[in-house]
């Protein structure tokens, strides 16, 4: 039987699609067995099923089936940054590259730093977005009591910049931050970077090479010092308040001894790292200079390596992206003047199966922190593991397919990526959005399957 032609899906609601002989990883395991997709929901998961009469197929031999990924850190730039991304162009490159739902963050234009910010940034992305979508409250100096009236299910979470990044977002008031963790009803989630130490750097930067500074001092100025001791004082701060705590995109050695390696259901402290600190090193920044500008900084080989080290152990339980799209323009400039960011979210799981063919990490293991964690420690409703009953929300992967990016496959606004001419082991052969299709045969279908994503989790 010939598999479904995508193209003759667009804009059609499937009620039913059976996804024969896949390779289905999830929950730890990797078995053969056949997906039957009941409108949004999946409806069995079964060996054997037979077509039910007007059901459309899909022939997944070879291939790999996985829950969607749950990135639980982006920056889509919307509202008020979107020359740089908007919740439609990059939700849209997400979903082609295997993400089904999405976190963004609150340093857009308004910032998202009230309640009535959040509603109207919900309102904003209603049928616009391709994949699932939640938004965070962003902490300040000064909004803890709209933090105190957030109710479960408002926010994905509250956002703090222990440390200052884009956007002038720094919570660094000692009084502010103790509030913080005492009183947010929902996990707190935190940028660790100790910005007093980065200035003394740049200071020092800058006496010593003026404003053309190496791109290779940025993990030097952006120090592992400066990132141990920010999140030190989140993990103190998260144990005296029995705090809810989920540190972003870790990048260093040292601050790996802060994580136990329990099991997430045993532990109020979590930890992130991001595809491109597990991908890159500073042995890039001659290379692609301020094209892997970001913060926190790529540091060392041995802190790529430390990382991988602690994802494998379980002391790193989430892997995200920290997607932060800027324009060519703006980053073609000198070290202080290009902003920090890159876009990743098209080819964030096409290098986790890189790291899989290199045999860095396992499928099953990626397939846990890009999709069951963040569905376990965001306690997102019924996405992130592949069961009866739950929201189909699927990829197919082809691990025999490269896939090569290039100028003209490019989908984020900004039109560029640090992966241009690398040849990925893997493709994204199919994403499946509650029940639809939106991205197969190397295309997006167009369909708009995105819808605000639940949250159960309270502190
Ligand atoms: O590199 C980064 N870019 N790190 C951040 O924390 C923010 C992000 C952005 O918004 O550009």
């Amino acid at each position: 039987m010939d598999s479904v032609h995508f193209s003759r899906l667009k804009d059609s609601f499937l009620s039913k699609l059976l996804i024969t002989n896949a390779r289905l990883v999830n929950e730890g395991q990797v078995r053969d067995v056949d997906v039957l997709i009941d409108g949004d929901r999946i409806g069995r998961i079964e060996s054997g099923l037979s077509l039910p009469r007007g059901a459309e197929l899909v022939d997944a031999a070879g291939k790999y089936l996985l829950p969607g990924m749950i990135d639980d850190q982006v920056h889509f730039r919307e509202p008020g940054m979107t020359h740089k991304g908007d919740l439609e162009t990059e939700s849209a490159a997400a979903a082609a590259g295997g993400i089904t739902s999405f976190m963004d963050m609150p340093n857009v234009n308004p910032q998202t730093t009230t309640r009535d910010a959040l509603r109207d940034k919900y309102a904003v992305a209603a049928n616009r977005c391709t994949a699932n979508y939640g938004f965070y409250l962003g902490a300040t100096n000064g909004n803890i009591e709209e933090v105190k009236a957030l109710e479960v299910g408002e926010a994905c979470g509250v956002k703090a910049f222990m440390g200052a990044s884009t956007g002038d977002m720094l919570v660094d008031d000692p009084e502010v931050l103790d509030s913080l963790f005492e009183h947010s009803p929902i996990m707190v989630v935190t940028h660790c970077e100790h910005s007093p130490t980065i200035w003394d750097n740049e200071r020092r930067a800058r006496e010593r090479f003026g404003e053309d500074v190496p791109l290779s001092e940025h993990p030097r100025i952006r120090s592992a010092e400066a990132c141990l001791m920010s999140s030190s004082m989140a993990v103190d701060l998260a144990r005296r308040h029995d705090a809810l705590l989920h540190i972003l995109h870790l990048t260093t050695a040292i601050e790996m001894p802060l994580f136990s390696s329990a099991h997430r259901s045993e532990k109020r402290i979590t930890a992130e790292v991001c595809v491109h600190h597990l991908w890159f090193d500073e042995t890039r920044y001659e290379e692609l200079g301020t094209r892997i500008k970001c913060n926190p900084a790529i540091k060392s080989a041995e802190d790529r390596k430390a990382l991988l080290a602690a994802l494998n152990e379980g002391r790193i339980d989430i892997i995200a992206t920290d997607h932060a799209p800027h324009t060519v323009q703006e980053k073609s400039a000198t070290y202080f003047k290009a902003p920090a960011g890159l876009p990743l979210v098209q080819h964030a799981m096409l290098t986790l199966f890189d790291l899989v063919a290199q045999g860095e990490i396992s499928v099953e293991l990626l397939v846990d922190r890009v999709s069951h964690a963040p569905s376990d420690l965001f306690g997102v409703k019924d996405r992130g593991y592949v069961r009866e009953g739950w929201f189909a929300d699927l990829v197919i992967v082809d691990p025999a397919a490269p896939y090569k990016v290039s100028e003209s496959n490019l989908l984020c606004k900004c039109q560029w990526s640090p992966f241009e001419g690398h040849e990925f082991s893997a493709s994204i052969d199919t994403t499946i959005i509650n029940g639809e299709v939106v991205y197969g045969d190397g295309v997006l279908t167009g369909a708009i399957a995105g819808r605000r994503l639940e949250f159960e989790r309270a502190r």
